[in-house]
């Protein structure tokens, strides 16, 4: 058995029977450093007369999953497996399991099915459940809602009424693997929030319509939800399932916006990092906050958290071989399929001769919908004294943008 704590009663019939990964600091590209790395599989047993398994666990914690499952119930015992959504972190192991559950009916949505098939090439006997069915299991119910794009096409929510639970798979996530915490109330709501948007900012913050259609489904079932079993961290009880649902709502109406800006910048030989500081300084001086980052140094992932609040991105970047250097390229790459909103984008960098940096991230972030300044920035080498009108007409320009006023010439 792990040397990590046993199975935890979360409500009534419900007990966690997940697995925690507290080293994980590269979520499938996602990247987890020191003081945020570690994520939990949140696989949760319901019992009533009989006996579901909501969920299970990343394929390399399936031997001391089963265990853990095995202290509460025998596996013969088990009636059916809840397949919420089929990615890897959560049915990696999906033929390991099922070996060792005799008796269990799989149910999932039909997307869960299909996708069964193309990802384990098995083709696995399943009830297919829509929108308001359920199993009972005897003093205890399993409610299906499908949520597709939350976050694959296959994702569903299983509601127990009788516990007040809800348990949302990747929904109000976060990557925090604390060995035996499993309780939201276990840290500080700082801590949660701070895993909770990351996890949202580098996985969800494209699918927030999607997650509001979600959310007004469950509001629209009127169900008393006491207690959100996520499949990832800590499972929020009592006032915190307000509060996250709340948070994720001023996520998705935008009203988490700060108005601050996010500056991301390559270096190649610290000329553009020169550049970024002196546009960070005039930013700040004309009271705006930024968030700096330098792409040779920082995880995408934080960056990308920073956009999560930010109303305006600028991007900055040297010019080698004629083009975008390739850090601040692959950043744009990174949030491409993200979609952040902004209000307004800029680029700017530094050049030698060709110049052609600032070309291909404008045409990187317009291709991401946003809003530009009118002109991007550039200055030849190592920006000197000479320089200082051109940055603050331009950093005037980008002010006024933001606030909505005219650009200036
Ligand atoms: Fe946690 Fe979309 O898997």
């Amino acid at each position: 058995m792990s040397q990590y704590p046993s199975a935890i009663p979360v409500a009534d019939g419900i007990t966690w029977v997940g697995a925690f990964d507290p080293t994980l600091d590269d979520f499938h590209g996602f990247t987890l450093w020191e003081g945020v790395k570690g994520t939990t599989y949140g696989s949760y047993l319901v019992q009533g007369e009989k006996t579901a398994l909501v969920d299970t666990v990343n394929i390399d914690f399936v031997d001391e999953f089963l265990a853990r499952v095995s202290e509460v119930v025998a596996l013969e015992d088990i009636s059916y497996l809840i397949v919420n959504h089929v990615e890897p972190d959560h049915f990696g192991g999906l033929m390991a399991v099922l070996e060792k559950l005799p008796n269990a009916e799989v149910c999932c949505t039909a997307a869960a099915a299909r996708t069964i098939v193309d990802f384990h090439g098995a083709n696995v006997p399943a009830r297919i459940v829509a929108d308001g069915d359920t199993v009972d299991l005897g003093g205890r119910t399993l409610e299906f809602l499908p949520v597709p794009m939350v976050h694959w096409p296959d994702s569903m929510f299983t509601y127990v009424p009788e516990s007040k639970t809800l348990l949302s798979n990747d929904a109000f996530g976060q990557h925090i693997g604390i060995p035996g915490t499993i309780f939201a109330s276990e840290v500080s709501w700082e801590r949660l929030l701070l895993s909770a948007d990351l996890y949202y900012a580098n996985i969800l913050m494209a699918l927030s319509n999607p997650i509001k259609t979600a959310i007004q489904k469950v509001v629209a079932k009127g169900w008393s939800i006491e207690t959100i079993g996520p499949s990832h961290g800590l499972i929020y009880r009592g006032e915190e399932v307000g509060r996250i649902i709340a948070h994720y709502q001023s996520i998705i109406d935008g009203s988490i916006k700060d108005g601050s800006v996010t500056l991301v910048y390559s270096t190649a030989w610290h000329s553009t990092e020169l550049l970024a500081h002196e546009i960070t300084k005039r930013l700040r001086d004309r009271g705006l906050v930024v968030h700096e980052f330098n792409l040779n140094e920082e995880p995408f992932s934080k960056a990308t958290l920073a956009l999560l609040k930010s109303s305006a991105l600028i991007v900055g970047a040297p010019t080698m071989h004629n083009g975008l250097f390739y850090r601040t390229a692959a950043f744009l790459q990174y949030i491409s399929g993200l979609r952040p909103k902004l209000k307004l984008a800029a680029a700017f960098g530094s050049f030698g001769w060709s110049g052609g940096a600032t070309k291909q991230a404008r045409a990187m972030l317009e291709a991401m919908g946003a809003p530009m300044v009118e002109k991007d920035l550039q200055i030849k080498f190592r920006p000197t004294e000479t320089d200082a009108e051109t940055i603050d007409t331009w950093v005037d320009g980008f002010v006024a943008a933001l606030a909505g006023g005219p650009v200036a010439e």
